[in-house]
């Protein structure tokens, strides 16, 4: 499965929930994952997302591990998000920012 990682945090384009065609998308405040028993795999997300927060899991940095984790955890959790929105308001403030993980909301 692909993952999404810390870039997206207060960011959330969702320009990847608009071209996943299996629609396994998760949306949480300031975070989006995907569900690691749907997602099939196809690649479509990962060139579109402008903060290059998705990764397949294969090829997760080692620093963005736990995202693997997290995905699984919060698809079980949060609503299915089918259809580009907004992205937060902050997103292009936070857009290069390091070190978000403490700022996820749950
Ligand atoms: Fe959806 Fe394909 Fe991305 Fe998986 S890799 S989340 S199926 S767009
Ligand atoms: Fe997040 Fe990138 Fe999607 S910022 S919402 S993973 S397009």
């Amino acid at each position: 499965a692909y993952v999404v990682t810390e870039p997206c945090i207060k960011c959330k384009y969702t320009d990847c929930v608009e071209v996943c065609p299996v629609n396994c998308f998760y949306e949480g405040a300031n975070f989006l994952v995907i569900h690691p028993d749907e997602c099939i795999d196809c690649g479509a997300c990962e060139p579109v997302c402008p903060t290059k927060a998705i990764f397949p899991e294969s090829d997760l940095p080692g620093e963005y591990k736990e995202y693997k984790e997290l995905n699984a955890k919060f698809a079980g959790q949060w609503p299915n998000i089918a259809e580009k929105k907004a992205p937060l308001p902050e997103a292009e403030e936070f857009k290069e920012t390091k070190g978000k993980r403490s700022q996820l909301l749950d």
